[in-house]
């Protein structure tokens, strides 16, 4: 269906407020055109920048992408340093654009892992968009759902051991606060591309209820057509939060 049909179906009272999106396919997008696979991470640049603005356009408030995962580290060299070159590239071209989209960029994840040139630039676009409240744009950069809970718990830990939180009280409200994703609400979409269905140790902890939305398209490919079929599909689902759908209806 053409975008502007897809369009207005959208209901928009019911945009989801977070949406995360795991950005798979890249690789397998490059080979089937011969090429090598960093030239399918570019050409996911130019789907990254399509998604964050109609993202945007549509009202989603906070949008987390999933651009360099902690088991990423492992693949090849080259491809790391190609990767991580990009980020920069692209932060660097991208930022007038999230200045004039009102959009604020954030990062979570151990960026101190990051080669010193890209952690320079992400903190310089941080701090320069940081006044943007149309939507902010997460980058999960050297990240993974395990190790944040991992360091939220040494955290909590700590301050235990301090005598700052009493171990007989600690609640889910205690681990919220102490995640690199503390300041967001819980994503009410994740969006999986390439076919795969996995979560790939992303955001292990805060999609207890998120609605999940896998197509077999391959990243580069993701249009704003299949972004709109996505949002329809949450549009579809009963959310319930664990109750009855009776319950549901009640209390709307
Ligand atoms: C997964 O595809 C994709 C990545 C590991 C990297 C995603 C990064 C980008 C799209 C560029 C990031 C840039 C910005 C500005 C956020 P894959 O390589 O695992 O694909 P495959 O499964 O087909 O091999």
């Amino acid at each position: 269906m053409a975008e502007k049909a897809l369009l207005n179906q959208i209901d928009p009272i019911r945009i989801p407020e977070h949406v995360a999106i795991i950005m798979d396919g890249n690789g397998r997008w490059a080979k089937k055109q011969g090429f090598l696979r960093i030239f399918g991470h570019r050409q996911g640049v130019d789907t990254v920048r399509n998604v964050v603005e109609t993202a945007a356009e549509i009202g989603v408030k906070y949008l987390t992408l999933y651009a360099f995962s902690t088991e990423n580290w492992s693949r090849p060299k080259a491809e790391v340093n190609a990767l991580m070159q990009l980020l920069v590239d692209s932060i660097e071209k991208e930022t007038p654009r999230l200045m004039q989209n009102g959009i604020r960029l954030e990062t979570i994840g151990n960026v101190a892992q990051l080669p010193a040139g890209c952690n320079k630039t992400l903190s310089e676009t941080v701090e320069a968009t940081k006044g943007n409240t149309r939507m902010t744009l997460i980058l999960a950069l050297s990240y993974s759902g395990r190790w944040d809970i991992i360091e939220a718990v040494r955290k909590i830990a700590i301050d235990a051991k301090k005598g700052l939180i009493d171990p007989e009280t600690i609640g889910e409200d205690d681990l919220n606060a102490a995640l690199n994703t503390a300041r967001y609400p819980n994503p009410d979409l994740l969006i999986r591309t390439s076919g795969e269905q996995r979560i790939s140790n992303f955001l292990l902890w805060e999609i207890a209820y998120s609605e999940i939305h896998f197509t077999k398209v391959l990243w580069p490919e993701f249009s704003t057509e299949d972004f709109y079929k996505a949002i329809l599909d949450y549009q579809g689902r009963e959310r319930r939060f664990g109750n009855t759908g009776d319950q549901i209806k009640q209390v709307v």
